[in-house]
Order: structure tokens, then C-alpha cells, then sequence
């Protein structure tokens, strides 16, 4: 087995007990790595006097994968946020967030096998924000066709190389005639490379109830950033919660791995948090892994892992958000008695 050094980001909030459990299980499965701790978000600020420390840009850079922790970010004032200066950081144009239901996690549907794919550099997310006199404020949404054709292009190739069927891109361009239009018209041409998938768009508002009434209509979701971002969340209500949310940021070269959720500071500290979607994050990775190194061994670790927590829930040892009596520890315990 090669060893390969991946780039850890405790985070803040629930983030430093999340990766803790997720590490543990990974090692435990017996997949070789070197963690090359770095900080980023609050922490790193109080400790090293940035959010985004050179010494965790140049650790990316290097190791080319991190996994990582949620971070906190200001709501209406202070420092831009960590995450998406790091998706800017390493070009991370494109988050893949699978979201599926588990066995024993009941919801109201139970057949949900959704991709969501954003685009995480674009939109309303570019950071332009303007006071245009004292009153009135506002925030440019940015779209270009570089960016709408290549992650067109990064859905319809995961689409084809994962089997999915379908490709639906939610939009308003019915209303942002320019930005939205220019995002439906470059997933149109794009398509037409990939006549073996189905492409349908659907305006956002109409397709976020549908997405409630059954999503099972739906299999992969195509979405620029704030859409994809708000869907994400929607999507992971109807399969148990931000618990069980996996996500992937990818770019050219490299990769960052985190749950969906965000630093849950109402929980941080307690040994509450569920840390199976951080998990879920680690197991994509390991595959990743895999697929870069061609080392089959971090993908068997990553089976073992998808084993041992389904049996878990199947066996109702979960967290309280899903209705489970174990702490964050106690879980990843759990996991790790059910390695085999
Ligand atoms: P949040 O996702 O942190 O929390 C929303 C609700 O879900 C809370 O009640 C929380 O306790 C619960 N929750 C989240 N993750 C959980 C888990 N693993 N186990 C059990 N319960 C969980 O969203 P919120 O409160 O809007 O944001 C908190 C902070 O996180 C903000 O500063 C935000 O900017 C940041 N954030 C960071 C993200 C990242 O680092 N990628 C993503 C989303 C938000």
C-alpha cells in the first residue's frame, strides 16, 4: 500500500470532534494515511492570525486532497468565508453531494438516490457587493461561459461515468434572462456531446416542490452556486438531515472533501454532532484515493467503512438527530466494532 498524505482541517465549532471520529474510523479500516494537520476558519485565526493561513494553502497545493472540517463564518459582517475562499483558492468549480437514503433512517420517501452538482465560484458567491449610495446595497451575480460549460461538462461526464440516467438543471431564467439563460444555454450545448443521458431544466421554485412532493422524479440536479447551495440543504431534509450529507469540491488537480453542514455551534463542544457525513465525505475520498493512485486499498477501506455505519443504523446505533441515543465518539466506536 502507498501511503499517501492527505491534508486534515479540524474546522471550528463541531469540526474538531467530527474529524476526530472520522479519522479514527478511517484508520481503523486500515487505509494508510498521512494526515498533515493544518487550520483554517476561527481557529485559525485565533491561533496563527488568518482564516486562511499560506501554511494550509501551500499544504493543499502540495498534497493536492484534504478533508475537512465545517467553518464558521460571520453572518452580515467580518471575514468572507473560508470555504468559499478555498473553493476560489484551488479553483474547486464543481460540488458533488450525493444524497441517498440509508438503512434505518426513516423519511417520508424512501427510494431518494440524488447527485446534486453546483457550481461553487460563480454567482451570486463572487463576493461583489456594492453600497451604491447610503440605502441601497447591491450584489452582482456573475456568470460566464467558461464556468456554465465546464461544469455542464463535469455533470454529464460524472452522469455517463457513474450510469446515472438523468441530468435536470434548476434555473430562473425566466427572470435573470442573462445569467440564468447563459447557464441553461451552455448545459444545452454541452449536451448534445452526451445523447445517452436525458437533460431536462425545470424553473427553481416549481422544482423545489416537486423535489418534496416525490424526489424520486429526479436523479442528477444541475445547479449554479446559491441554488446549489439552498437545494443541497432541501435534499438532505428528505433523507434524514444534515447528518447524513456527504459532499466533494472538485478542480483540475485537486480535491477538498466536507459534509454539507455547516459548524452547528448550537451543539459544538457536547458530543452531539453526527459525524456520518464527514465519514460519508472520508469514504468518497478513499475512492478518490483510489482513483489517483490507483492503490485499491483505500477504496476496500472505504466498502468496509459503508458496511460497518449501515449496519449500525440498521442496528439503531445513531445519533440523537436521527433519533439514536450515541454520542459523536460513541458512534464512530460503534462503526468501528462493525469493521470487518
Ligand atoms: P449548520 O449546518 O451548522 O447547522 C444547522 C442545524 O443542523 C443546527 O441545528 C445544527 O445543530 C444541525 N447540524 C448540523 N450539522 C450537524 C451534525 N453533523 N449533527 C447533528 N446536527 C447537525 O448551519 P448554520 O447554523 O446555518 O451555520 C453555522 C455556521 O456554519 C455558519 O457560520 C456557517 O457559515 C457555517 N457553514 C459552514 C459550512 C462549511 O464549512 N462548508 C457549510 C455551511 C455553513
Amino acid at each position: 500500500m502507498s501511503r499517501q498524505k492527505v491534508v486534515l482541517i479540524p474546522g471550528d465549532g463541531i469540526g474538531p470532534e467530527i474529524t476526530a471520529a472520522t479519522t479514527r474510523v478511517i484508520a481503523a479500516a486500515g487505509a494508510d494515511i498521512e494526515w498533515v494537520l493544518c487550520l483554517a476558519g476561527e481557529s485559525a485565526l485565533e491561533q496563527e492570525g488568518e482564516v486562511l493561513p499560506q501554511r494550509t494553502i501551500d499544504a493543499i497545493s502540495e498534497h493536492n486532497v484534504a478533508l475537512k472540517g465545517p467553518c464558521t463564518t460571520p453572518v452580515g459582517k467580518g471575514f468572507k468565508s473560508v470555504n468559499v475562499q478555498l473553493r476560489k483558492a484551488f479553483d474547486l468549480y464543481a460540488a458533488v453531494r450525493p444524497v441517498r437514503n440509508l438503512p434505518g433512517v426513516e423519511t417520508r420517501f424512501s427510494d431518494v438516490d440524488l447527485i446534486v452538482i453546483r457550481e461553487n465560484t460563480e454567482s451570486l458567491y463572487s463576493g461583489v457587493e456594492a453600497e451604491i449610495t447610503p440605502g441601497v446595497v447591491t450584489s452582482t451575480k456573475v456568470a460566464t461561459v467558461k464556468g456554465c460549460t465546464r461544469i455542464a461538462k463535469w455533470a454529464f461526464e460524472y452522469a455517463r461515468a457513474k450510469g446515472r440516467k438523468k441530468v435536470t438543471a434548476f434555473h430562473k431564467a425566466n427572470i435573470m434572462k442573462l445569467t440564468d439563460g447563459m447557464f441553461l444555454r451552455c448545459a444545452e450545448e454541452v449536451h448534445r456531446d452526451y445523447p445517452d443521458i436525458e437533460y431536462t431544466t425545470a424553473i427553481i421554485d416549481a422544482a423545489c416542490m416537486r423535489m418534496v412532493q416525490d424526489p424520486t422524479q429526479f436523479d442528477m440536479l444541475l445547479l449554479e452556486n446559491l441554488y446549489g447551495d439552498v437545494v443541497s440543504d432541501l435534499a438532505a431534509g428528505l433523507v434524514g438531515g444534515l447528518g447524513v450529507t456527504p459532499g466533494a469540491n472538485f478542480g483540475e488537480d485537486r480535491a477538498i472533501f466536507e459534509a454539507v453542514h455547516g459548524s452547528a455551534p448550537d451543539i459544538a463542544g457536547q458530543d452531539k454532532a453526527n459525524p456520518l457525513a464527514l465519514l460519508m465525505s472520508g469514504v468518497m475520498m478513499l475512492k478518490h484515493l483510489t482513483e489517483t493512485s490507483g492503490d485499491e486499498s483505500y477504496a476496500e477501506a472505504a466498502e468496509k467503512i459503508k458496511a460497518a455505519y449501515d449496519s449500525c443504523l440498521q442496528a439503531g446505533e445513531k445519533t440523537a438527530d436521527l433519533g439514536g441515543k450515541l454520542g459523536t465518539q460513541a458512534f464512530a466506536d460503534a462503526v468501528i466494532a462493525r469493521l470487518q
